[in-house]
């Protein structure tokens, strides 16, 4: 028996997100974006993203695989509504019109203030049909452009406080030592890296530590260059440091102020950043509400308890569940 059209629908959009989270981390300044291409019946024709600025956008990506094979796209199901302007590349919705597709199903309206609302009104106006995904896959669509909001509203990018405490609270590493945690939780702190457009560090963190702040944990971006943000007011970090930062592809930028620092990296176009810093820079964060995701590890209390990863969010006011036992 075949499923519910809906069903193939929830399956494309799943196609869609997931072929999208492949590239968080290195669409910035764009957001994130899949999208899966649908043939008459339902039948699963293509399924893509957008990869990085200035390559094609992820509508134009299946398009653009279908049109190649000679075959019609009836629904095309997309993470974020169609941009209806020229950038980089020319809008999407002129290619979506072009293809005669008829059936359009979008994840969330785009959130940029400046072309709002019109990839869906044009679409609708070439008699296209175009409907919202069901409801029980929109928070996805959201969560994905999550940084994209944050940085087109505010322009700010999204930040994300990440400490690792040990069992009695304390982000100090046992003497000797720099890291404490699981290698599980390694992996998913370098997850954290890979998506993020810069790091934020502090000097104290520099001196006592001397971290590299690469992704090496879980297989990067291959052509990702990031940012490395010090916060050092009384100079403290050699040149030297600095000199090696660079040679691991890091650009350097020096600040003094929170404020300006977010200013700066929402200027440069970066989506979300990390706050890899000691409980001095850590807690400037937090206290100054300048945080999006406070994401605690805490190791386990003994060799055979796992770390718990807890994700704390600033409208939450307190902890929620733990987010994974690593
Ligand atoms: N467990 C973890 O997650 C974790 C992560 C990183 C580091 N650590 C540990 O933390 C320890 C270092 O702690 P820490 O607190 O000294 O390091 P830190 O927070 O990385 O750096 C502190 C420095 O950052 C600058 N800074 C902090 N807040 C600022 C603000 N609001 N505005 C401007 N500058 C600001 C100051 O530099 P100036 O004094 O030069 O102005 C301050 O001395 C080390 O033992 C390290 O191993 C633990």
């Amino acid at each position: 028996m075949n499923p519910k059209p809906e069903m193939e629908l929830l399956r494309a959009m799943t196609l869609a997100l997931q072929e999208a989270s492949l590239h968080i981390g290195r669409t910035a300044p764009n957001p994130p974006v899949g999208a899966t291409a649908l043939g008459a019946g339902g039948i699963l024709l293509a399924t893509g993203a957008h990869e990085q600025p200035g390559t094609p956008h992820a509508e134009v990506v299946v398009l653009d695989r279908c049109r190649a094979e000679n075959i019609q796209v009836d629904t095309l199901v997309v993470t974020l509504e169609p941009c209806n302007h020229f950038g980089r590349t020319p809008p999407c919705t002129d290619a979506i019109i072009a293809a005669g597709v008829r059936r359009v199903i979008y994840g969330v309206r785009d959130p940029n203030p400046r072309v709002a609302g019109g990839g869906i009104e044009k679409l609708l106006a070439h008699g296209i049909v175009v409907e919202q995904i069901d409801a029980s896959k929109r928070d996805e669509c959201d969560i994905l452009i999550q940084p994209f909001r944050k940085r087109i509203t505010t322009g700010r990018p999204f930040v994300t406080v990440k400490t690792a405490h040990l069992p009695g609270g304390s982000m100090i590493p046992p003497f000797g030592r720099k890291t404490f945690t699981s290698p599980a939780s390694i992996r998913f702190a370098h997850e954290l890296r890979k998506r993020s457009d810069a790091i934020i560090t502090g000097s104290g963190t520099v001196l006592a530590d001397d971290p590299l702040f690469t992704v090496r944990a879980v297989a990067d971006h291959p052509d990702k260059k990031r940012l490395l943000v010090i916060f050092d007011r009384r100079k403290r970090i050699t040149p030297a440091w600095e000199a090696a930062a660079s040679s691991r592809g890091f650009e350097i930028i020096r600040h003094d102020d929170i404020e300006a620092a977010l200013d700066d990296l929402g200027s440069r176009g970066c989506l979300e950043v990390l706050v890899e810093g000691g409980p001095s820079l850590a807690q400037s964060f937090l206290l100054q509400g300048l945080w999006d995701r406070h994401v605690r590890i805490e190791q386990g209390r003994s060799a055979l308890e796992p770390d718990i990863i807890r994700t704390v969010l600033p409208t939450a006011g307190t902890e929620t569940a733990p987010a994974a036992s690593v």
